[in-house]
């Protein structure tokens, strides 16, 4: 099972906040935006007199709502086409354990979230990369790539739309290409969409579910968790207009009995939150992403390419090894008292040697943050290059 990049650190950065450091998060998606007021009073205000399991699959009325909110995304499909998961974690390890069996592969675009790995490690499944480039934007490799990666064995491409750890958003002709190879070798299309509401500069999200004739192959990957900023409350789902998909994952939901009940109250009453609230979320992410740009495209050496969706960039820093490097920034260095925390890139491909000289930073912090971090990153690079 592999370390995940964006946590192993963790020790370290602990190490360094009790020697009484400041370490900047730039290395986990976890937004410091509020948690829309109806979700949480739905919880604080509730008269559950019993926290009781819930259906396997999840609430009938949540799930009758959920598919309401996709109805508004020109997603059309039923509550009985949703399963609810622990996270999108669970909807994507339960999606490998019912489309693949031991030894199956997925093909998917690298760099890739990198709990993909995890789950494919934990489902026996083998991930077989395709290179997107830094130089490209990240944007779709060319289709015959992925086909020249197509055995007996492969059941699946997975991609993340818009892209963590890259901020790509896949165009409908992308997304269409995608579409005819599925058919073509009769794969599933996983999308992992948990960052739909994060689109920006006046692009729109294409869902695989919006094309035509992908009905048995399309499945996509949903979360609270970035959507709401409600991480912690731990809800997903899988969506699959495929009965045998839904069937056999409702199986593994079974095995785990039920998704947790608070948090599909929180979740089903956040699909009241107003329009405002994803308006001023997405201005704030937007401002960010531009000033992580601008600041850090003046740092000599590192190369970044601009995010259209999601709240991550890929950066390349004139280093050799930036696992290194970023253990490095949380041992031995700060900046009057403070230091970043980033997650190393390396861990995002699963080609061996790819990545080594990038990191991925997450722009969950406010612009303040941002600022200081970037200067820190700055003088951090200055030094390590002069050891
Ligand atoms: C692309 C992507 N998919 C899935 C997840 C899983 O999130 P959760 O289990 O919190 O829904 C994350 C979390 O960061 C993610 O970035």
């Amino acid at each position: 099972m592999p370390q995940s990049p964006i946590r192993k650190l963790v020790p370290y950065a602990e190490d360094a906040k009790k020697r009484g450091v400041k370490v900047y998060h730039l290395n986990i998606g976890q937004p410091d935006i509020k948690t829309p007021e109806v979700a949480l009073n739905a919880v604080k205000h509730n008269n559950l007199e019993i926290v009781e399991y819930s259906r396997s699959e999840g609430s009938e009325e949540y799930r009758t709502k959920l598919a309401g909110y996709y109805a508004k995304n020109n997603i059309h499909v039923k509550a009985t086409d949703i399963i609810i998961t622990t996270g999108g974690s669970e909807a994507l390890l339960f999606t490998f354990g019912s489309i693949m069996d031991a030894g199956d592969e997925v093909i998917i675009p690298e760099p890739f979230y990198a709990n993909y790995n995890g789950f494919s490690v934990a489902s026996g499944v083998n991930v077989v990369p395709v290179v997107s480039k830094i130089d490209d934007n990240f944007g779709l490799p060319p289709i015959e790539d992925f086909e020249k990666l197509i055995t007996s064995n492969t059941k699946a491409i997975l991609i993340c739309n818009p892209g963590n750890p890259t901020g790509y958003l896949y165009s409908k002709d992308e997304i269409k290409k995608l579409a005819k190879i599925v058919n073509k070798h009769d794969l599933f299309l996983i999308a992992d969409e948990v960052y739909r509401e994060f689109v920006y500069d006046g692009e729109k999200h294409h869902s695989v579910m919006e094309v035509n004739g992908l009905e048995e192959q399309a499945i996509i990957i949903d979360s609270v968790s970035k959507r709401y900023s409600m991480c912690g409350a731990r809800i997903g789902c899988i969506v699959s207009k495929n009965k045998q998909v839904i069937e056999t994952a409702l199986k593994f939901a079974q095995a785990r009995l039920s998704p947790p009940t608070y948090a599909q109250i929180a979740s089903e009453a956040a699909l009241e939150t107003p329009q405002s609230y994803f308006d001023e979320v997405k201005a704030e992410y937007v401002d960010r992403r531009n000033m992580l740009i601008q600041e850090l495209k003046k740092i000599d050496g590192v190369k970044v390419a601009k995010p259209k969706g999601a709240f991550y960039c890929i950066a390349e820093l004139p280093v050799k090894n930036a696992d290194d490097f970023s253990q490095w920034l949380l041992e031995k260095f700060n900046l009057n008292g403070e230091t970043v925390m980033v997650a190393p890139a390396a861990g995002f491909y699963s080609t061996p040697g790819l990545g080594l000289n990038q990191v991925r930073i997450a722009y969950v912090l406010k612009k303040d943050d941002l600022v200081a971090s970037v200067k820190i990153l700055k003088e951090a690079l200055k030094k390590y290059n002069s050891l």
